[in-house]
């Protein structure tokens, strides 16, 4: 067969568009980095060009799910966007947004961001447009549509879940500390900027650009981060976000910009914009058309990431809005686990009996690796489960830590029987042994219910097992997946995968122990919280419980029986 000329290659499917941007210095900060308002623009205007192409009609940005960026774009490099519609609902729609960016002389390709935004079909004048359905042609076209509806019932449930957990924000670790040195004051990072929307940042019916908007956001976020650590920041992430009124040439749009809180290596900086026609100027009515929540952070000449100060907040607003974060990044986490961002990389190793000890060494090596990583946050204390979290770039890690009144050995032996799993964990369906490989590994089939996805889930475990050594008291259990040539994929069931998880158990006393679950989740891993963000904690603290119990009614099983 001849190869497919590529200049008669058609434009992608039926709503599918694609751009492509060099990076030119009028693009970039003084650091020769593509700036991230630029990034957000492109991004909008292709989305929006997908949607029209669908809708057939104009469309306006309603919002913007979580955002994350993954790299630096540099001056020379070339971008390219591609925007598909997932899913059309009634009036709105689903674009799946996928950034790339090319070396120009190596002509490598990295990810940049995975996005996904929602446009609103709006035709000049006219009632609301019914939106035809999305035409499916492949099978990631069908997966995109079913996860759309999850994504929908996320985006919309976004306010409840953040005000029913703003209503226990009191209850959060993090209480304010005025006592520590080298506090700031968030009143220091205050900032206030003016734009007015002229016709280059509107579309031809004179609406201005969800964008363009983004991007002066961004402007001012970045001077108020920069206020607070005195260098220079980079956009991390920017939260899903509503545009809740539009504006049209002629409208000033006042910005105004603070940090609400600081996390170690990375702080969140809220804008609020209030639009104004020529009328509502003079009477200083302004209408609040978008407040987003945008996290930066830093690194020093040695490109480490700087450790940003405390902040004091001062006012009842800006305690509340302290509050306010902190609810953000517990929901942010829980959405990383819900809703896939990054693209599904293949994790796991095939498994190989020659090289057995050495799989069965970096299992366990992984899981120690895991529990002596840095930047562990606690995000939850109980009175026998204390949860600590650690976010890195692509992958959200848990930490769940239990007080058990039952011996350490026994927890053990327990813990590293996974067909005893289901017991105790609604998150486990069925458990068989397919190899028992040695005393130390054996190789699981897991089952898991139906969550975010259409289908259930399977697993194939290499499950390795360690005793203390002479120098220490803690018993390992480690998770990781592996592919086996006897049980491939199957249509029934959405494959996932174990980074790195499992078990270390600590003897406290010969009648107690701590059992630390730690588990290293990158998207479409073992979804533990699917489906609600707001109670991912207690999904973790249920099964923690239930854990807990399991040990101790088999410790007092067993005295009984003695
Ligand atoms: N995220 C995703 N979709 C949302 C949403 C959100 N936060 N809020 C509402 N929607 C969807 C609804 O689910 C509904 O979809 P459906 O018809 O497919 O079921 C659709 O938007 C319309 O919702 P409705 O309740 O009828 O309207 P609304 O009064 O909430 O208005 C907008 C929604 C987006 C049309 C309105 O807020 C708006 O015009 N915003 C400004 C948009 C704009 O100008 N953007 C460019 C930047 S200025
Ligand atoms: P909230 O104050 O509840 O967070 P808003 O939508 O009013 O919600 O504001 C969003 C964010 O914009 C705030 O968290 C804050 O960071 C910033 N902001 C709002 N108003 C101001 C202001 N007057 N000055 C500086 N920043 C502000």
């Amino acid at each position: 067969m001849e190869p497919p000329d590529p200049q008669k290659r058609p434009l992608g499917g039926a709503a599918e568009v694609q751009m492509c941007q060099p990076i030119f210095p009028s693009h970039a900060n003084h650091r020769g980095e593509l700036s991230a308002g630029q990034l957000l623009k492109w991004i909008d205007i292709t989305a929006s060009l997908a949607a029209e192409k669908h809708a057939g009609v104009s469309c306006v940005t309603a919002s913007m799910d979580d955002i994350q960026f993954e790299e630096t774009v540099r001056v020379g490099q070339i971008i390219n966007i591609k925007a598909k519609v997932n899913r059309a609902f009634n009036t709105s729609m689903e674009i799946g947004i996928k950034v790339v960016v090319q070396d120009t002389v190596t002509r490598i390709q990295k990810l940049i961001s995975l996005a996904f935004s929602t446009f609103v079909a709006k035709p000049v004048g006219k009632e609301k447009v019914c939106l035809k359905p999305v035409t499916l042609l492949t099978e990631q076209d069908r997966v995109e549509h079913d996860l759309a509806s999850e994504r929908r019932k996320v985006r919309l449930q976004q306010e409840d879940t953040f005000q029913s957990l703003m209503k226990h924000s009191s209850k959060f670790h993090d209480a304010i500390c005025d006592q520590e040195d080298g506090m700031v004051s968030t009143a220091d990072t205050w900032v206030q900027s003016i734009e007015l929307v002229l016709p280059p940042h509107a579309n031809h019916h004179g609406n201005t650009f969800g964008g363009q908007i983004m991007a002066w956001m961004e402007t001012v976020a970045n001077i108020s981060a920069s206020r607070l650590c005195g260098s220079h920041c980079i956009l991390k992430s920017v939260d899903m976000f509503k545009f809740w009124g539009s504006s049209t040439i002629g409208d000033r749009l006042v910005f105004n910009a603070i940090v609400n809180n600081t996390f170690r290596n990375w702080l969140e900086v809220g804008v609020r914009v209030e639009a104004y026609n020529c009328d509502e100027w003079s009477k200083g009515q302004g209408r609040h058309i978008n407040s987003a929540f945008l996290i930066y952070y830093a690194v020093d000449d040695n490109e480490e990431l700087i450790k940003f100060p405390r902040v004091k907040p001062i006012s009842k607003d800006d305690i509340r809005r302290y509050f306010g974060a902190i609810v953000r990044k517990r929901i942010r986490l829980g959405r990383k686990y819900v809703i896939p961002h990054k693209e599904d990389t293949p994790l796991c190793i095939e498994w190989d009996a020659s090289k057995q000890a050495y799989l069965s060494h970096s299992n366990v090596d992984a899981l120690g690796a895991l529990a002596a990583k840095s930047g562990w946050e606690v995000t939850t204390t109980g009175e026998k489960v204390k949860i600590y979290t650690l976010e890195e770039s692509d992958v959200v890690s848990v930490w769940v830590e239990k007080q058990v009144e039952g011996p350490a050995e026994l927890a053990f032996d327990l813990l590293s029987d996974l067909m005893k799993r289901p017991q105790w964990d609604p998150h486990y369906l069925s458990c068989k042994v397919i190899d028992w490989v040695s005393d130390d590994d054996t190789i699981y089939y897991i089952t898991c219910p139906k969550m975010s996805s259409s289908k259930p889930i399977d697993l194939i475990v290499l499950v390795s097992r360690r005793k203390p050594a002479n120098d220490s008291n803690t018993y390992v259990v480690a998770m990781k997946s592996v592919t086996l040539a006897s049980i491939p994929p199957s249509p029934y069931y959405n494959r996932s995968e174990i980074t790195s998880a499992g078990f270390l158990i600590q003897r406290v006393d010969g009648s107690s122990c701590t059992v630390s679950y730690l588990n290293q989740i990158s998207s479409g891993i073992l979804p533990y919280f699917a489906g609600d963000i707001g109670g991912w904690s207690k999904s973790i603290e249920e099964t923690a419980a239930s854990c807990i119990q399991f040990i101790e009614k088999a410790t007092n099983e067993r005295f009984i029986n003695k």
